[in-house]
C-alpha cells in the first residue's frame, strides 16, 4: 500500500512521564484514509497531527456512525518497541464495522498502515515504568447528506498519545459503583461492538457515579438488572472461592483483549476459571460471607485494575482490606512483563516494530 508523508515543521518533545496521565497529549503525526464505495480505501497518508473538517450533514454528526480501538506500543528495557496482539484489535475492528454497516478494513492494509504509522512515531513511545503508547484507531461515516442508510462514504484515522496511568489511582484499588438506573446495552444491541455512541449513553451514570466519589459504575444486563456485565471502560472478574469467575461473552459487553489474555493466562497455569452469569445477589452473598476473595477490571488502558470497593444501592462493600490481591498483583506483574518484555512471551502475542 503507497502511504504519502507529510512531515510536521513544528515537532513537539514528549513530556515527563510524571505528567502524562491519560489521553491529553498527542504525537506529531496521524494516519488517514479515505473511503468511497466506488475506489474503496485510498488516498493514505500520514500528516502532521491535525483537526479534520467536516461537512455539516456528515454522518458521524447525527448518526453516530463511529467506530474505535484501543491498543498499546510498549518500549522494552533494550529499547525496542512492541505491540499486543494487534491482530485482534484489528479483527474487532472490522466486527464493529460489521455491526454499524462501516466499510471492512483489509487485516493486512490495517496491520500495514499500524506498524508503518507507529515506526514513524516511535520516538513517542516512552520508557519510564508504567507508560507506553496508547494507539487510538477509529472511522466513521462520512457522507454528505442527511438520509439514514448505511454509509458510502468513511474516514479511517489512527492517532497516537503517550500515556501513564488510566485511573488517578494507578495500580491501587479503584472504587466501583454498580448502577441500578440506567443499563448500558442489550443483546442485539451494539454493546459487544466498540462503537462512540455505547459511551456517550454511559456517561450520564459515570457522571453520577463520580459525584459519589467513585471512578466508574458497574453495568448489569439490560433485561432483568440482575447479572453483572462490566465496567465502563474494562471487563471485570472476581476471586470467589478460589475460582475465577467472568461474565461469559453473550452479545452484550465487549469482548476485551485484556479478558481474553487473562483468561488464557489462568487457564495455562491451571486456575479453574468459569465465564458465566454472575448475579448481583451472588456477589452480595459472596461479599457478605467473605468469600468474594478478589475483585479486578482489565482493559488495554485499565491494564489491571483491582477493585476495593462495590457500592450497590448505598451499600458499600470493601474487597481484601481495599488492597491489591494476590492472584491481581500476579497477573497484572506477568502481563505487563509481557508487555514490556520483561517476562518471556509463551503465547507469541508480541508483535515487534
Ligand atoms: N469493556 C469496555 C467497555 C471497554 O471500553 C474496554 C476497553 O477497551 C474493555 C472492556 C477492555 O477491552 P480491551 O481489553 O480489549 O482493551
Ligand atoms: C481502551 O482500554 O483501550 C479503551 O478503549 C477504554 C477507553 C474508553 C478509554
Amino acid at each position: 500500500m503507497e502511504i504519502s508523508i507529510t512531515k510536521t515543521t513544528c515537532p513537539g518533545t514528549l513530556p515527563e512521564a510524571s505528567t502524562l496521565g491519560f489521553g491529553k497529549v498527542f504525537t506529531d503525526h496521524m494516519f488517514i484514509m479515505e473511503y468511497n464505495a466506488e475506489k474503496g480505501w485510498h488516498d493514505a497518508k500520514i500528516v502532521p497531527f491535525q483537526k479534520i473538517a467536516l461537512h455539516p450533514a456528515s454522518t458521524v454528526l447525527h448518526y453516530g456512525s463511529e467506530i474505535f480501538e484501543g491498543l498499546k506500543a510498549y518500549r522494552t528495557l533494550e529499547g525496542n518497541v512492541q505491540l499486543f496482539r494487534p491482530m485482534e484489535n484489528i479483527r474487532r475492528m472490522n466486527r464493529s464495522a460489521e455491526r454499524m454497516c462501516l466499510p471492512q478494513i483489509p487485516e493486512d492494509m490495517f496491520l500495514e498502515a499500524l506498524v508503518k504509522f507507529i515506526d514513524f512515531e516511535k520516538d513517542w513511545v516512552p520508557s519510564a515504568t508504567g507508560t507506553s503508547l496508547y494507539i487510538r484507531p477509529f472511522m466513521f461515516g462520512n457522507d454528505e447528506t442527511l438520509g439514514v442508510h448505511s454509509v458510502k462514504n468513511a474516514t479511517f484515522v489512527i492517532i497516537t498519545s503517550p500515556v501513564g496511568s488510566y485511573y488517578k489511582e494507578g495500580i491501587n484499588p479503584v472504587r466501583i459503583m454498580i448502577e441500578d438506573e440506567d443499563v448500558r446495552a442489550v443483546r442485539g444491541g451494539t454493546g459487544e461492538a466498540k462503537c462512540g455512541g455505547n459511551y456517550a449513553a454511559s456517561n450520564r451514570a459515570g457522571e453520577r457515579a463520580e459525584k459519589k466519589g467513585y471512578s466508574q459504575v458497574l453495568w448489569l444486563d439490560g433485561v432483568h438488572r440482575k447479572y453483572i456485565e462490566e465496567v465502563g471502560a474494562m471487563n471485570v472478574m472476581f476471586k470467589i472461592n478460589g475460582e475465577v469467575v467472568t461474565p461469559m461473552l453473550a452479545g452484550s459487553i465487549l469482548p476485551g483483549i485484556t479478558r481474553k489474555s487473562i483468561l488464557e493466562l489462568l487457564r495455562k497455569e491451571g486456575y479453574k476459571v468459569s465465564e458465566r452469569l454472575i448475579s448481583i445477589e451472588e456477589l452480595a452473598k459472596a461479599l457478605e460471607e467473605g468469600t468474594l476473595e478478589e475483585a479486578w477490571g482489565c482493559g488495554t488502558a485499565a491494564v489491571v485494575s483491582p477493585i476495593g470497593e462495590l457500592c450497590y444501592k448505598d451499600k458499600k462493600y470493601v474487597i481484601n482490606n481495599g488492597k491489591i490481591g494476590k492472584l491481581t498483583q500476579h497477573l497484572y506483574d506477568t502481563l505487563t512483563g509481557i508487555q514490556w518484555g520483561r517476562v518471556e512471551d509463551q503465547f507469541g502475542w508480541v508483535y515487534k516494530i
